[in-house]
């Protein structure tokens, strides 16, 4: 096969050489194109774009597999430890015995926010969305911790990565408390990560919350099944942001506001409502479907589709399988698991699912068993977020180690107006 590519334009070649990936995955080289040829590329969506080369991730969308630095996703399965996958995304390798105890001993001495911050929760209204919370508190990180604004090596950046994953679920814990009205609980040293959220989630003052050994597995598994997924939108915005070398907390809070909106990481609290409006009676699962296919209704089977996979999304699968062992074992009878089971069957089977290869992705399940174990719909997307920090910090790194000082900055086709002349106001049509 020929290395390079040849652009005719008019009676013009262009050759561009053909880059290939790790996994056999073939990119044409155009980083040169405009200077030789006048011509850009135009890509809404990005849906073919390579916007960098990254070590992070694998995914094949057409046979569902996702792979973290190589690691097939399902072997995280039987042993699921958010804070090891952390540190094997961010870091490049499984962290050792030695390593393991430092990142975790880091964790546990980051996890309190500057007293002060405390007071910034009292300022939103009871009602504001956890999301907005989060994104604001990140980017306040900023104002209290100017060291980590240059991050010149790797032990400063290994401080900066574990105090913000360590903060973010106390952040996400205070939003939550605040918006119940309760106290807040800090944080325990005494407590690994994922039982130290759950403490600050639901103890009282008065009640230690309990944290159950297939309950904190399960909750491992949601944040780390949802660690990364190398180019998406939210990641793509941190690595943009991170481009311009502004530091890591505004580039993630900036991820928070990607991830936020209902075609991302809001699709998890769209699943669940509709879910429940199915359960209400508004409407049966199959006039679900027939709206979800009807393009005049703007209605989407919301946890169905995805952008890279034309198969089974693997998390999904992992997902669905905890629900069903998971819920039992609490004792939680959830109609919600019941519907899904049955939207995912009437679409699995319908021409209009099958031949748009749209199945179930990350979303549909997820909800489910935050549900069963307690946490509350607004906080979906900020238990995504809180797992997605690992990928974004990544990749953060990821950026300023490679891609040294070019700021990422696409390039458009103009469609407006073509020079035109200003007008003083009073003789400007009234268009109202
Ligand atoms: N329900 C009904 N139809 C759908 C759905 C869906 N959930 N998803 C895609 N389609 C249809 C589209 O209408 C389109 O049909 P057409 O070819 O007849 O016009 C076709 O499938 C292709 O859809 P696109 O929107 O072009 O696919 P894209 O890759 O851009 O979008 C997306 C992917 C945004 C995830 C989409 O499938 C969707 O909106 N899903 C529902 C929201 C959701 O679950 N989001 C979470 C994604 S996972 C994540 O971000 C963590």
């Amino acid at each position: 096969m020929s290395e390079d590519a040849t652009l005719i334009l008019g009676d013009k070649q262009y050759r561009f050489p053909i880059r290939e990936g790790a996994e056999g995955e073939r990119a044409i080289d155009i980083q040169d194109l405009r200077a030789r040829t006048g011509y850009i590329t135009l890509d809404p969506g990005y849906g073919n774009t390579g916007s960098c080369e990254s070590a992070i991730t694998f995914i094949d969308g057409e046979q569902g597999i996702l792979r973290y630095r190589g690691i097939p996703i399902e072997q995280f399965e039987q042993a699921p430890n958010f804070v090891e996958v952390a540190w094997l995304l961010i870091f490049g390798h499984l962290p050792s015995e030695d390593e393991y105890r430092v990142f975790s001993h880091d964790l546990t001495v980051c996890a309190n926010l500057d007293e002060s911050m405390k007071h910034h929760f009292e300022g939103f209204p009871r009602s504001a969305p956890p999301m907005a919370i989060l994104s604001a508190m990140i980017n306040a990180l900023s104002c209290f911790h100017p060291d980590f604004f240059e991050l010149d090596d790797q032990a400063q950046f290994r401080m900066a990565a574990a105090g913000l994953i360590s903060k973010v679920r106390t952040i996400a814990a205070y939003a939550y408390r605040h918006s119940i009205g309760q106290p807040y609980m800090y944080p325990d040293p005494a407590l690994r990560y994922v039982p130290n959220f759950l403490h600050m989630m639901f103890s009282q003052p008065y009640a230690e919350h309990i944290c159950e050994p297939m309950v904190r597995d399960a909750i491992n598994l949601v944040l780390l099944l949802h660690a990364d997924h190398e180019q998406n939108c939210s990641t793509s915005t941190v690595r943009m942001v991170g481009s311009s070398q502004a530091n890591l907390f505004a580039s993630c809070a900036a991820g928070v506001c990607a991830l936020w909106g209902p075609l991302h990481g809001g699709a998890n609290v769209a699943v669940l409502e509709m879910l429940d409006q199915i359960h209400q009676g508004q409407i049966s699962p199959e006039d679900y479907v027939r709206m979800a296919k009807d393009k005049d209704s703007k209605v989407r089977l919301m946890g169905f589709g995805h952008r890279v996979y034309k198969n089974f999304d693997p998390r999904a699968k992992m997902l669905a399988s905890v629900a069903e062992k998971l819920l039992p074992t609490l004792g939680v009878k959830d109609p919600l698991l019941d519907i899904a089971r049955k939207l995912e069957e009437i679409a699995l089977e319908d021409p209009y699912f099958v031949e748009r290869k749209l199945y179930p992705n990350v979303d549909f399940y997820s909800g489910i068993i935050m549900r069963a174990v307690g946490i509350p719909t607004n906080m979906f997307t900020v238990m995504f977020s809180i797992g997605r920090l690992p990928g974004w910090i990544a990749h953060w790194w990821e950026q300023a180690q490679t891609m040294g000082n070019k700021i990422a900055r696409p390039r458009q086709i103009y469609t407006g107006p073509t020079q035109t002349d200003h007008v003083p106001r009073d003789e400007r049509p009234d268009r109202l």
